[in-house]
């Protein structure tokens, strides 16, 4: 992968949770101007990703250009740099993407001089149409050599231009991409298929990301797909769910709502700095499951400072009440602990320590010795 890039989990928001085909360059440029008013881009969004639906058709010299909601890609990519922020786009290996618009086979270095051109600072590319030719292999292993290669010629149609795109590899990680995706140059690979805005989706994502955490690092971070903060569709105990679990599995934070209506409650999920700094940790180590008892499980996120993030998450849909037993956790002495959804310091616990956690939702610790 290129050097230097994605050295922490990108942050910023993408378009497809919320305007799926709907999104325009207004909204682009709504949502860069939110990022900065909100405060998202000074609490560490930087990306503002245009997910599929953007392109039109390609010139007598093959060029993609973007499709009349995107009248100028150049003067957008350079309107939301002018805001301290950098710029996403989307295509796929194959002929068509999953929307049914242009992809990027046998075009792959033209595309991506295309992007550097316009000043694409992000690439998400998406399986998608490439899986008809992969359905035509002869056996898996040639569908997989197909999909490999695909990566890597975009992967060096990217470095071939010179400028610095942070490579987000989409195939619903299939073939455990994690084992492999470094090798084909990905800053970033989603691990499993998309998420929707409901409790049970982000759920049966989020709990599934059990065991692969020595995969991920600087420059190379497990995707458990963006977030559906503020969409609408879970409650605040889910959504702290949410954010909580995506931090401890150092996931990418890339926002999914409108950022130009946002509740308040939704921009302080999002802006919180606690959980930011779980997530964006120095060390970039991700979290695992260390302990489970029917619904009630604790995550645990070793932290550059010493410190262990501590996720108790209750997927119960009722209250339960539950004994969190530091020593079982690694700590040998007394504990300081840190409650980070409710910004208290809860001072030095030295007996295992009983809370009860709500319904679909996680009491989130900052713990030290
Ligand atoms: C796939 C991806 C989504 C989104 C859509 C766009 O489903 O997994 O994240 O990019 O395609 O068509």
């Amino acid at each position: 992968q290129t050097d230097g890039l994605a050295s922490r989990p990108p942050m910023g928001w993408n378009s497809w949770n919320h305007f799926h085909r709907n999104v325009d360059d207004a909204a682009v440029r709504a949502q860069a101007d939110a990022m900065v008013s909100s405060g998202m881009r000074d609490a560490g969004y930087v990306y503002v990703n245009i997910d599929d639906t953007w392109q039109g058709e390609r010139d007598a010299q093959g060029n993609i250009q973007a499709n009349s909601r995107f009248p100028d890609m150049k003067a957008l990519a350079d309107y939301v740099h002018s805001k301290g922020l950098k710029i996403g786009i989307y295509s796929s290996p194959g002929a068509l993407t999953c929307a049914k618009f242009a992809g990027s086979l046998g075009h792959e270095v033209q595309d991506a001089r295309t992007y550097a051109a316009w000043g694409m600072d992000y690439l998400k590319y998406d399986l998608c149409g490439l899986r008809e030719q992969m359905k035509v292999a002869a056996t898996p292993e040639e569908a997989h050599k197909i999909m490999f290669d695909a990566y890597i010629k975009m992967r060096d149609a990217l470095k071939a231009t010179g400028r610095p795109i942070v490579y987000s590899l989409c195939q619903y990680g299939n073939d455990a991409v994690w084992r492999w995706g470094t090798e084909v140059g990905g800053n970033l690979w989603r691990t499993t298929g998309d998420i929707s805005d409901k409790y049970s989706s982000m759920e049966a994502i989020g709990f599934s990301q059990a065991g692969l955490a020595k995969f991920a690092g600087p420059g190379h971070w497990n995707d458990p797909d963006m977030l559906e903060v503020g969409n609408g569709g879970m409650n605040a105990d889910e959504y702290r769910t949410h954010m909580s679990l995506w931090a401890i599995l150092a996931a990418p934070l890339l926002a999914g709502n409108d950022l130009s209506t946002m509740t308040a409650e939704t921009k302080a999920m999002l802006t919180n700095r606690d959980v930011i700094a779980v997530d964006q940790d120095a060390a970039g180590k991700q979290g695992d499951r260390a302990w489970v008892e029917g619904p009630l499980e604790i995550w645990v996120r070793q932290l550059a400072d010493g410190s262990k993030a501590v996720g108790v998450f209750n997927r119960h849909p009722s209250p339960l009440t539950t004994t969190v037993d530091f020593k079982a956790l690694g700590f040998t002495r007394a504990v300081k602990a840190r409650d980070i959804w409710q910004g208290k310091d809860m001072g030095t616990i030295s007996a295992p320590f009983t809370a009860k956690i709500p319904g679909h939702g996680v009491l989130f610790l900052k713990v030290s010795q």
